[in-house]
């Protein structure tokens, strides 16, 4: 293990990265909205969202490569809005990594420090070259190296100089599903060992989770939710986020009871009534009406009409019919049409599978009403749901 301080250095003046009122537009065009946000030190920050959402802008904004239309850009205590990008104590980490072809590995790396006249370098390289585990591969040029090493060469080069704060724009954008998931990894090891704010931009919401202490969820210039992975999975407030984090199920539902005092609130959908915990509703819901009932595919269990009876009280129930279902190994996936609503989406873990549980099968989809969450009907409701083309 390599001494946090070695990399970081102390680092008393420091703090987070606060963006007050910060915007960005292009003529009458606007790719950042107005917003505030505050990256705590030390964290690893993700902004997520799809391409066109604003995530680059903001980045460079922090960076200082784009001025704000309006508003400030803190670190720590320190307004750095007019500073030029190389006063600020940052670095950026782009998807192409542009390394110098003709230098070797231990010569990229040492590039900051050479700039700045430093001429012992030994020293931090090797640190640098332990800390992104290519010891080995100092001596080598970086076509002789993998898109995953050569991007660990990129983020040792930027955090040699000692940045209070690393900035990555899709670092591993251009690598394949493999290595990607190997480098997410990596960046998040290497985050916790050097302890310096990491604020890392991706429009996949699988690399955010994996990654990040915080999510920053962004959607044409704004940020529509910041919280924990598990927290903005459990509890979307919109529908941009149930459906642009993983996949929800958002039945069309009406009011029957608005719970008071934290009780459930009871809506009908499908001519069957189901529980919603009130402290899970948006305040809209609360107020009765058209509301949508969310529950994630995974919550749901499965079970065919003949053994209904099995099902213990108390769970939320919808019949429906199976359309479809797809076996892949750790889980069958199962698509059911409901009165409640169409293509109802299920994942089965797979421990005993019910062979009648099959297309054209009629069963009863059940949960814990614990699972379930409510969102304000006056929104689309296939916001943020991933079409074909958008998968990249
Ligand atoms: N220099 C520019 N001039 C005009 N429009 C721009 C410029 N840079 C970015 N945009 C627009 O701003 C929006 C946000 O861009 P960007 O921040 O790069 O999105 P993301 O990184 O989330 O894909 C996009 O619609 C983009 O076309
Ligand atoms: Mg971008």
């Amino acid at each position: 293990m390599t001494d946090k301080t070695a990399h970081t250095g102390k680092n008393p003046g420091g703090g987070d990265v606060r963006l007050t009122g910060i915007s960005k537009s292009y003529g009458s065009f606007t790719a950042v909205h107005p917003l505030d946000l505050t990256v705590p030190q030390g964290s690893f920050f993700a902004l997520l969202g799809a391409s066109g959402c604003g995530k680059t802008t903001t980045l460079r904004m922090i960076a200082g490569l784009e001025d704000p239309s309006t508003g400030t850009v803190f670190l720590g205590d320190k307004d750095v809005t007019d500073l030029p990008p190389y006063k600020r104590p940052v670095n950026t980490v782009f998807q192409s990594y542009a390394l110098f072809p003709h230098m070797d590995i231990t010569e990229n790396i040492a590039f900051g420090l050479r700039r700045r006249g430093i001429k012992s370098v030994k020293k931090q390289v090797d640190d640098m070259l332990e800390l992104v585990q290519l010891g080995d591969k100092a001596r080598h040029k970086p076509h002789q190296l993998s898109g995953g090493q050569q991007q660990r060469v990129a983020v040792a080069r930027a955090l040699i100089n000692h940045p209070q704060v690393l900035l990555l724009d899709e670092p591993l954008g251009a690598l394949d599903l493999k290595l990607r998931r190997q480098m997410q990894l990596e960046l998040k090891r290497i985050q916790t060992e050097v302890g310096i704010t990491f604020v890392h931009v991706t429009h996949d919401q699988e690399e955010a989770m994996t990654m990040a202490d915080q999510v920053a969820v962004m959607n044409g210039g704004r940020v529509e939710q910041l919280g924990a992975p598990a927290d903005l999975y459990e509890n979307p407030q919109t529908t941009f986020v149930a459906n642009f984090l993983g996949t929800s199920n958002l039945i069309e539902a009406e009011v029957l009871e608005t719970g008071s005092g934290g009780s459930d609130v009871l809506v009908t959908a499908g001519g069957g009534k189901l529980r919603v915990p009130g402290d899970r509703c948006t305040s809209a819901v609360r107020q009765g009406g058209k509301v949508l009932v969310g529950v994630r595919p995974e919550k749901i269990s499965l079970t065919h009409k003949d053994d209904a009876g099995s099902i213990a009280d108390g769970r939320n129930r919808v019949t429906g019919r199976i359309a479809d279902s797809s076996f892949i190994g750790v889980s069958t996936q199962y698509v059911v049409n409901s009165p409640a609503g169409a293509e109802l989406q299920v994942y089965e873990q797979n421990i005993e599978r019910d062979t009648r549980l099959v297309p054209g099968a009629e069963v009863v989809l059940h949960w814990n009403p614990a699972h379930t969450f409510g969102l304000d009907a006056a929104q689309d409701i296939d916001a943020g749901v991933e079409t074909v083309e958008d998968a990249g």
